[in-house]
């Protein structure tokens, strides 16, 4: 397995280009099942989770390729989906839970689905019971048996209803507006998800034809249309890949500009970025992130958006051990995503875990040493840590960090960076 070696104290100063959203790609692509014809998609992010989603696709009888050197542009035909073989099997479920965003454009488009079970993840149980009861509310049936769930659309097909969700999920949002866009009649979704991903998706839905207002607030009204047409599309930047160079710029007293940030869209990082003294300044190319002296200690509780986000929790959560006192970090969404915290403290942090809650209390100086990814984020929080750390990081499993953030070490590197990448290293 490969693994990533930082030699730490070097200041990060220049420009990095923000890519596409992986967490917007992966249910735009799966929004492309919908059309009677291939969609593009630009601005796709080259990751290891792009590259499982399109394998998926093509498993059930989609067409996936990127034109010769532009690999980040991606061409979906759904035209060769199959009646029969509508199914996300285990070995792709299990290695992304994303998998689960095809049951509603298939069951919608193609009348059924046969999904496995995700199981949990590292970060926690991740049920998908939300995703189940709203597709029923459209007249599917759902049945579990085998570790896979079969969900049927009746005859004449789905058809719109109101549905409020228990609590708010992004999956669950993204699969029922896809679900609902070929419904018969009206939807009216309730409690539903702001993330800006979810925005994007319903732009990507109106391009094909979908009638899908009210994305980004708490209440979506969908009118059923018959067809959805392919089209091309550029996924959004993305913000917490930009959340997480931000927090890199600010520990190592950088100064660095984060071309194409979407700045709109991160409000609540940026608060408290600024809260802690870090300089944020929005320029004509994007945020420029400037690191002070001195950081100051921070308060931060995961919501869903607009409120802080959960993906940028164990970040923030190194900013925090670099801070002069003590911070609390609540993290609301996940009931497992303090994973990061024993690797922090191995390389010297002081963070005490209290069910959701974490003390830190900084500032620490941070030793080099070996330590090891458990999750997308908190190995992305271990490789920007090794960079203020003194000496020699090596982050082993940095296949976690390939699943959401595309060549970092090689992105980190012109900043300034003292980062390689070693391949199949021992794990
Ligand atoms: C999306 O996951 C993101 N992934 C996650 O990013 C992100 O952390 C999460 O939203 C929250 O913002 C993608 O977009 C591909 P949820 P998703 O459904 O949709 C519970 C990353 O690092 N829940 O909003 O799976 C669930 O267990 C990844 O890029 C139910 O109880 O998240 C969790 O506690 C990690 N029942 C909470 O809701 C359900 O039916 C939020 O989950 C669905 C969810």
């Amino acid at each position: 397995m490969d693994k990533i070696v930082i030699e730490g104290g070097a200041r990060l100063e220049g420009d990095i280009e923000v890519l596409g959203a992986k967490n917007a790609a992966l249910p735009i692509q799966c929004a492309a099942l919908l059309g009677d014809g291939a969609s593009t998609l630009h601005h796709v992010p080259q990751l290891t989770d792009v590259h499982t989603m399109n394998r998926l696709l093509e498993g059930l009888g989609c067409t996936t390729a990127s034109p010769e050197g532009q690999p980040r542009t991606v061409r979906i035909d759904p035209r060769g989906v199959a009646e029969g073989a509508l199914e996300a099997p285990y070995e792709r479920v299990k290695t992304m839970r994303a998998s689960v965003t095809v049951m509603g454009p298939l069951v919608a488009r193609y009348g059924r689905a046969r999904v496995s079970l995700p199981g949990g993840c590292a970060i926690g149980a991740r049920p998908i019971d939300q995703h189940l009861k709203g597709l029923e509310a459209l007249g599917a049936e759902v049945t579990l048996e085998h570790g896979y769930v079969d969900v049927v659309a009746p005859r004449e097909g789905l058809r719109g209803s109101d549905f409020v969700f228990d609590k708010v999920t992004v999956g669950g949002t993204q699969n029922l507006m896809m679900a609902a866009s070929l419904a018969r009649g009206h939807s009216r979704l309730e409690n539903v998800a702001r993330e800006p991903e979810v925005q994007d998706l319903a732009v990507f839905l109106n391009k094909m034809g979908a009638k899908v207002r009210g994305a980004g607030t708490s209440v979506i009204e969908i009118d059923g249309v018959d067809t959805l047409h392919g089209i091309e599309h550029a996924i959004l930047p993305d913000r917490i890949e930009a959340g997480t160079f931000l927090v890199a710029a600010a520990i190592t007293g950088g100064d660095v500009l984060l071309k194409n940030a979407p700045v709109d869209h991160m409000h609540a990082v940026i608060a408290k970025a600024q809260e802690a003294g870090v300089e944020c300044t929005v320029e004509r190319e994007g945020l420029r992130v400037v690191g002070p002296d001195r950081l100051g200690p921070i308060d931060v509780t995961t919501r869903p958006h607009p409120g802080f986000p959960t993906d940028m929790q164990a970040q923030i959560m190194v900013l925090a051990t670099q801070a002069d006192g003590q911070s609390l970090i609540t993290e609301t969404i996940f009931e497992n995503r303090f994973m990061h915290v024993p690797e922090l403290n191995r390389l010297g942090a002081d963070i005490v875990v209290n069910g959701n809650a974490a003390v830190v209390r900084g500032k620490s100086a941070f030793s080099g040493t070996t330590v090891m990814a458990t999750d997308l984020r908190a190995s992305a929080s271990l490789v920007i840590a090794g960079l203020i750390a003194e000496g020699r990081t090596e982050v082993r499993r940095i296949y976690h960090v390939d699943r959401g953030y595309e060549a970092l070490e090689a992105r980190l590197r012109p900043l300034g960076a003292r980062i390689e990448r070693y391949h199949g290293a021992r794990g």
